[in-house]
């Protein structure tokens, strides 16, 4: 069982044993930072299955692939710019040919281009792949994804299964999509549900049920079954994670009377993003405006929600820590909203599903000082933008007493590459 890495502390004076003060030195605010050792720790809670497949869109920078392939992890894909990510980050398919899997519901041209070019296998999330993968590449082994008809996540944004959901083939199409694969000379030898993100042990248990009536279905081509992601990891106080020994338990259990029934071993393969990276990551931020809006105080900062969106998306809640300027301890805390530059009312770091404004109590602090939000190494830096014309931010990753820059923060040739004003007339 892991334990806890946060501390939900709400001052900080280092991370991963480097000064705040340090870190913003080098490379200003805002910026991501990303604990190496948290990540290491992770990808060994979860060393008991036979392959640990890192959904690379919860954190894609090469730096964090290439550590992750150097630990034995490797990626799964959805889009042509995530395999080339892959391919950046060393990964090489010709030498071990899985180590990079294309998870979509569509191909678009690029990606069924790059699947072909490197012979990648495919998960399928959609009927209509199967028959492309089979005219593009007859003889494909492929993955089906599919949609068991109930779905959980931390969020309705970020529930992928039941009928409400575009994700993966409906339950009761995989006869279908059986004699589909036979028609387009492709052979079926993978199985997978994902049926949400951030969600929890209950709804997961319900997969290994689901999966192994479908692998029946499937039969004895079948090679491989995957968990899918969708692992918790506490953003709160009180927050525990799913116990893990009992999650793959009910998995290997599942995947040996399916062993038993094939006659010949399964891998059993699970897919997480977020379980990897979240806790490794922070977003630090300098506080450039502490103002009184009536009853309301706002800590605003110089990050905003096209650096960290998950608030404003899902009213997600980040852990927060101050950390003073000069090092001092303050003792005194206040209750405040924090909130970003944007041009946006919605701006707010401390918001609630629906946009609701809340408070949080943090320590007093005032314009200069640093205010840290954490727990944002998942669906962190990649879903940043360049809204109100902001430059995406540096990304550090701290490791065996190093600090090395994996991005360097935008400039403006950054901002406007690729524009043109076009001749008058
Ligand atoms: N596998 C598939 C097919 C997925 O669609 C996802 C996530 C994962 C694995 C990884 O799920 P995880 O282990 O990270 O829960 N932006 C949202 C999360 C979106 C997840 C999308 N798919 C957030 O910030 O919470």
């Amino acid at each position: 069982m892991p334990t806890a890495t946060q501390t939900f502390e709400t001052q900080r004076s280092q991370i991963s044993g480097f000064p705040i003060q340090d870190i913003v030195k080098e490379f200003g605010t805002p910026c991501y930072v990303y604990d190496m050792s948290v990540i290491e720790e992770r990808v060994r809670d979860l060393s008991a299955f036979d392959v640990v497949r890192y959904a690379q869109k919860a954190c894609s920078n090469i730096g964090i692939l290439d550590r992750l392939r150097r630990l034995g992890v490797v990626v799964d894909a959805v889009s042509a710019g995530e395999v080339k990510r892959a391919l950046a980050a060393g990964y090489d398919p010709k030498k071990e040919p899985h180590c990079i899997v294309f998870t979509a519901d569509v191909f678009d041209r690029e990606a069924l281009a790059i699947v072909k070019e490197y012979g990648l296998h495919v998960n399928c999330g959609s009927p209509d792949m199967i028959q492309q993968l089979g005219s593009a590449v007859p003889g494909s082994s492929v993955t089906l994804r599919i949609n068991p008809g109930f779905g959980h996540g931390h969020s309705q944004k970020t529930n992928t299964g039941g009928p409400q959901s575009k994700h993966g083939i409906w339950h009761e199409d995989v006869d279908e999509c059986l004699r589909m694969a036979d028609l387009n000379n492709v052979l079926v030898t993978g199985l997978h549900m994902h049926i949400g993100s951030g969600t929890d042990l209950e709804h997961l248990s319900q997969v290994c049920e689901s999966l192994e009536k479908i692998a029946l279905q499937v039969g004895r081509t079948l090679t491989t079954i995957s968990a899918g992601g969708g692992l918790p990891v506490p953003y709160r106080q009180g927050q525990t994670y799913v116990d893990l020994d009992q999650y793959y338990s009910l998995w290997d259990a599942t995947r040996k009377r399916l062993e038993s029934s094939f006659g010949h071993p399964l891998n059993l393969e699970i897919e997480p993003g977020r379980y990897l990276v979240a806790e490794s990551g922070f977003l630090i931020a300098e506080i450039r405006a502490v103002k009184k809006m009536g009853e309301n105080i706002f800590y605003l900062l110089d990050a905003g929600f096209n650096d960290l969106a998950r608030p404003i998306l899902y009213g997600a809640y980040h852990p927060i820590s101050i950390s003073h300027r000069d090092g001092r301890i303050s003792k005194q805390t206040a209750d405040v909203v924090v909130g970003g530059p944007l041009c946006e009312s919605g701006d707010i770091f401390t918001q609630e599903e629906g946009g609701f404004v809340a408070k949080r109590n943090l320590p007093v602090a005032f314009v200069g000082d640093f205010l840290i939000l954490e727990v944002a190494g998942a669906y962190g830096f990649v879903m940043a933008s360049n809204y109100n014309g902001r430059y995406r931010v540096p990304e550090v990753l701290l490791e065996k007493g190093k600090m090395h820059c994996i991005r360097a923060r935008e400039s403006f040739e950054d901002l406007i590459h690729g524009e043109v004003i076009p001749p008058v007339g």
